[in-house]
């Protein structure tokens, strides 16, 4: 019996010992198997115990016990510490930066039609015209016959326009809005009304859908000099103030008489080059004194009234101010090339 208490206190001495000298997870399982384990050296003693007179086997047990204890409260102490220094690693290694910029932040941008369409509004809003809005899906009347445009005009053709009914199409030109905005209000009255139209049309400088705004101003003593003056203005700080301007005689059915408006090319200032094919000019909208004729229709009488319209391409605008040359481009939404538009 002297003999297995002298064995079980070297084991407790060795074994506290060891422990304290070790310095990863791998070696204290080993130990712990070493000492605790089915084969280890405490439970060998133990399997000893029946070999012990009855009346010292307390005495044993209780030192059994009491170095078990010892050598598993040493193991789950040094367990403990390994566990703490471990999630202090983790913590320390994994550490998240909150205040750090993300490396790969794609910015949104405005699209360059409603980029355009913001501009000339509040170029427009600036000037005193009010923004009105009209449908989309629109009567024969309101498109064509109140514009003074007759059933045999060629713009009537049914390859032009999208038909919905024999009376029913997609507006073919913002100046639908026009017709009904006549009809409505009592002059004096200056409105724009951007918005969506629809043509059978589709090839480098044409969509099916694209994109117009008019203008309409209606008054006494309103003339063609008014008009001049202010599409000049509106052109300069559309395209630049050194833009030049120019009139070109033209013909459209609800304008009596007609213009078109070309701009000096913003990429060679007048010189001449590619995107104005030589020209140094660029087409960019029409316009007119209100034909007395539609003026008639809408019920305002033409005699005390007069008034000027104009209407001009948004897509062409933004293709005009960028040199885009194939308007297409302008509906694939490739972000490398709408970032650079203007
Ligand atoms: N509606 C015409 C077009 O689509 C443009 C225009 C509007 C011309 C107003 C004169 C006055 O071509």
């Amino acid at each position: 019996m002297a003999n297995m208490i002298e064995n079980l206190k070297s084991i407790k001495e060795k074994a506290l010992a060891e422990i304290l000298m070790i310095s990863d997870k791998k070696t204290l399982n080993e130990i712990k198997v070493k000492y605790l384990g089915k084969q280890g050296e405490l439970t060998a003693i133990l399997r000893g115990m029946r070999d012990v007179a009855s009346e010292d086997r307390p005495k044993v047990g209780a030192l059994v016990n009491e170095v078990r204890s010892a050598i598993e409260g040493q193991i789950s102490a040094k367990e403990e510490k390994f566990a703490e220094e471990e999630l202090a690693h983790a913590l320390a290694s994994q550490k998240v930066d909150i205040t750090e910029p993300s490396k790969f932040v794609k910015r949104g941008a405005i699209h360059a039609i409603p980029m355009i369409t913001d501009k000339l509004i509040d170029i427009c809003v600036d000037m005193g015209f009010t923004v009105v809005d009209g449908p989309e899906v629109e009567t024969d009347y309101y498109n064509f016959e109140a514009m003074n445009i007759p059933k045999n005009h060629p713009s009537r053709d049914m390859q032009d326009s999208f038909y919905v009914t024999e009376n029913i199409l997609l507006r073919t030109q913002t100046s639908a809005v026009q017709s009904r905005e006549l009809e409505t209000r009592k002059p004096p009255f200056k409105i724009i009304s951007p918005g969506k139209t629809y043509r059978n049309d589709s090839d480098s400088t044409h969509s099916p859908v694209f994109h117009q705004c008019e203008g309409l101003v209606v008054d006494e003593n309103v003339s063609m000099a008014d008009l001049k003056i202010m599409l000049a203005e509106m052109m300069k700080r559309l395209y630049g103030q050194g833009t030049q301007v120019r009139f070109r005689p033209s013909f459209f059915p609800f304008t009596e008489p007609s213009i078109e408006v070309d701009v000096s090319c913003p990429n060679c200032h007048g010189e001449g080059c590619k995107t104005c094919k030589g020209t140094g000019f660029l087409e960019i909208l029409g316009a007119g004194v209100v034909n007395p004729r539609v003026l008639e229709i809408a019920g305002i009488d033409s005699k005390k009234y007069t008034g000027f319209a104009f209407g001009m391409g948004i897509e062409r605008t933004s293709m005009v101010l960028n040199s885009i040359p194939d308007l297409r481009t302008m509906f694939k939404n490739d972000i490398r090339f709408l970032n650079q538009l203007k």
